[in-house]
C-alpha cells in the first residue's frame, strides 16, 4: 500500500514525527510518501491509497497551510483510509482542562473541515528553546512554567512518546489494508 504522510511543521517536531511514521510504514513493507504540505508540491504523483496527516498546534491553531490543504483535499481524504496526528504540548499537561483542550482541537478541525479521519492520535511535541528567538523563548518559558514543564532554556525538551506513535502507525496499517 502507498500511504501519504503529509505534515506541516513550524519548528521541526511534527516533521520528526512524520518521518518516524514514514519509517515505520516502510519497515512494515508498505510505501510512505513523505510530503511537506507547506511546500505546495504535487502530492498525488505516487497515487497514495491512504493518508496520515500530522500538524502542530501553535497559539491554539493548526497552521493555515494544513487547514487549507484539508479543505482542498477533503473529498479525496474522505475517500481513502485516513488518520490525523495532532501535535501539542498540552496533551502532556498535568492539568485535566489543558489535556481536554488538546483533545478538542482535532474535533473542532473535523467539524470545520468535514474531513473524517478514521483514527486520531495525540502526540506530545517539544520545547525547542535553543531555536526560539528571544520573545518566543520568554513566552514558551512562561507557558512551560504554568504547565509544570521543564523551564531550562539552555536545552530542548522532547515529550513525544515514540512507542505509542509506532503502535498507532501499526494499528492504522492493520485497519487500512484492504
Ligand atoms: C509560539 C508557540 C505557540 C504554541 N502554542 C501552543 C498551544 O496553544 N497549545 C499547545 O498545546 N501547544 C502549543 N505549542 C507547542 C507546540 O505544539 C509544540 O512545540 C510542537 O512540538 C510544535 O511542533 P513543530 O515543531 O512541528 O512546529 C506552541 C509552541 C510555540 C512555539
Amino acid at each position: 500500500m502507498i500511504i501519504l504522510v503529509g505534515y506541516t511543521s513550524i519548528e521541526g517536531q511534527t516533521k520528526k514525527i512524520a518521518e518516524a511514521i514514514a519509517a515505520r510504514i516502510e519497515q512494515a513493507g508498505d510505501r510512505a510518501l513523505l510530503f511537506n504540505i507547506a511546500s505546495m508540491d504535487e502530492y498525488a504523483v505516487g497515487h497514495p491509497e491512504a493518508a496520515i496527516l500530522c500538524a502542530p498546534i501553535h497559539a491554539g491553531r493548526y497552521p493555515g497551510a494544513f487547514t487549507d490543504f484539508v479543505a482542498r483535499e477533503r473529498p479525496w481524504l474522505n475517500s481513502v483510509p485516513s488518520a490525523f496526528v495532532s501535535v501539542t504540548l498540552s496533551i502532556a499537561s498535568d492539568y485535566d482542562d489543558e489535556r481536554a483542550e488538546a483533545e478538542h482541537f482535532p474535533e473542532a478541525m473535523k467539524a470545520e473541515s468535514g474531513w473524517k479521519p478514521a483514527m486520531i492520535h495525540h502526540a506530545a511535541g517539544a520545547l525547542r528553546f535553543t531555536q526560539y528567538d528571544f520573545f518566543k523563548r520568554w513566552m514558551m518559558k512562561r507557558i512551560a512554567s504554568h504547565e509544570n514543564a521543564p523551564t531550562d532554556t539552555s536545552r530542548d525538551h522532547e515529550f513525544t512518546d515514540w512507542t505509542a506513535l509506532a503502535s498507532f502507525t501499526t494499528d492504522f496499517l492493520k485497519a487500512a489494508r484492504p
